[in-house]
């Protein structure tokens, strides 16, 4: 009973919102939101309603592209102005280049950069709320959004022939949860669970989703005359695009064989790197093969490997994959 009066109270809401349209003030009560130029708004105002996103946000990349060392410094502290268009943008609905916000920079890519669309704050569903909101828009679900920015990572996407359907990068970076849209109370009450994405970003998280996109196993192992010799095998299944991607900055994708004994202490190792520069990235269903050979003493116990992607500063590595092997 209570459920259904909610439900009641919900439509009513929302003919109410519909129908205010029409009327000379509206229920438009924070028009401010969908402002450009000097009353750009802050992010921070989108909290006050759609607190998880928010969250998610602030803790993705995309909130740092500005104020993030390795950007400040390759700009020369910010004078390269043409480089701040997709680092901190007033919003990526333009057909020419990308411009740089004049408010709120350190915010980097802000909520308004991908949602501010002519004035109207736009998304993927048609939705109802007390800002302006565009009619949904396709565009939201697609890869080409994420392209306008990720200009080498979408072409390598875009030209690439996946058998059953391709994901698009929404589906690895910006995984699905059922949830409420806002947060903040009591309106919250009144709006029901529904179909979302986590604003996470990031590459640990869709490594997490999809374990099994990256592939480390090792092959033809054989001991004799003391040594261990063998091959480690990388695999590519899933991903469509290379390990490591990118244009800018620095990316590089560690991969480490270690033999160690039953301690862990490391007893002997190899290494080697994958950079999109030196044309080593591994690409979609791509298969390569780093050969080893150990001199195995009476401590040896079990063969390691991992491949970590490394940060510019080394302060920020993210595990992608790992494998063990005990003869
Ligand atoms: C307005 C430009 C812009 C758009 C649009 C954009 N990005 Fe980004 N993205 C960036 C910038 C700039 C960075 C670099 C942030 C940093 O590390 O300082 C970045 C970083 C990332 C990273 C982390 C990369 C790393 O090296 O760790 C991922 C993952 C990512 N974006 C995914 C996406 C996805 C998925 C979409 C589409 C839903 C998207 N981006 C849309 C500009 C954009
Ligand atoms: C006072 C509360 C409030 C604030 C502040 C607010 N929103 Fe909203 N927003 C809503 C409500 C309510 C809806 C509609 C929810 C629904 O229909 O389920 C909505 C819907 C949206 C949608 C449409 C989603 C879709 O599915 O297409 C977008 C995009 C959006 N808001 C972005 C923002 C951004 C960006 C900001 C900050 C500049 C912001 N909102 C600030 C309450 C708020
Ligand atoms: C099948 C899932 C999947 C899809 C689809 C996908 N990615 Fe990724 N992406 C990953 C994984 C896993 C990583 C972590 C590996 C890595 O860092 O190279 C990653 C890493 C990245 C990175 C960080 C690159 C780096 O050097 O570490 C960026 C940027 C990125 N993806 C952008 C995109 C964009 C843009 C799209 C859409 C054109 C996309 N991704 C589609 C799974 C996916
Ligand atoms: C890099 C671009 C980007 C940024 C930055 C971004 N969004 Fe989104 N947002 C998207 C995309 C893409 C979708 C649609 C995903 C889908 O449905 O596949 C979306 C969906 C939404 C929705 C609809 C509901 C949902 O969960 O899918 C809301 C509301 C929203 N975003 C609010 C925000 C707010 C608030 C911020 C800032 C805290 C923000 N967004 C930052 C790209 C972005
Ligand atoms: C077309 C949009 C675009 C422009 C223009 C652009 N960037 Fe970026 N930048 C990105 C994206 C997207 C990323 C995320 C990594 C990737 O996909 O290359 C990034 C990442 C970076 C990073 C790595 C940040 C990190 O955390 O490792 C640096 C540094 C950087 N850019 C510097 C620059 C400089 C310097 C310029 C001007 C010469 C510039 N960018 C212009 C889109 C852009």
């Amino acid at each position: 009973m209570y459920f259904k009066s909610l439900k009641l109270l919900q439509i009513f809401l929302s003919i109410l919102s519909l129908a205010s349209c029409f009327l000379p003030c509206g229920c438009i009560v924070y028009p401010e939101l969908a402002e450009k130029g000097l009353k750009s708004p802050p992010s921070e105002r989108c909290r006050e309603c759609h607190r998880d996103i928010y969250n998610e946000w602030r803790d993705s990349p995309h909130a740092h592209s500005f104020t993030n060392v390795a950007f400040k410094e390759e700009t020369n502290e910010y004078q390269f102005t043409f480089c701040i268009g997709c680092h901190a943008p007033e919003t990526i609905f333009t057909d020419k280049k990308i411009e740089p916000r004049s408010k709120n920079l350190a915010e980097g890519v802000n909520c308004n950069s991908c949602h501010l669309n002519d004035c109207k704050l736009s998304g993927p569903t048609p939705a109802y709320g007390p800002h302006p909101i565009a009619e949904k828009n396709a565009f939201f679900r697609t890869s080409e959004l994420c392209g306008k920015c990720h200009l080498g990572t979408f072409k390598a996407w875009q030209v690439l022939h996946v058998s059953g359907g391709k994901k698009t990068c929404q589906d690895c970076h910006m995984p699905a949860i059922k949830r409420k849209l806002i947060q903040n109370d009591p309106w919250q009450k009144i709006h029901s669970k529904r179909e979302g994405r986590q604003h996470l970003f990031s590459c640990r998280t869709s490594f997490d989703e999809n374990e099994n996109s990256l592939k480390l196993s090792f092959i033809k192992v054989t001991q004799s005359k003391g040594k261990i010799k063998g091959v480690l095998e990388l695999e590519n299944t899933d991903i469509p695009h290379s390990i490591p991607t990118g244009d800018y900055g620095y990316r590089e994708v560690v991969v480490t064989i270690e033999l160690q004994d039953e301690t862990g202490r490391v007893e002997d190792s190899k290494r080697e790197s994958l950079f999109v520069e030196m044309k080593t990235a591994l690409k979609y269903k791509e298969n390569r093969n780093i050969p080893f050979c150990f001199d195995w003493s009476k401590d040896s116990y079990a063969l390691k490997a991992n491949m970590i992607r490394t940060s510019f500063n080394k302060d920020s590595n993210i595990l992608l994959a790992e494998t063990i092997y005990k003869p």
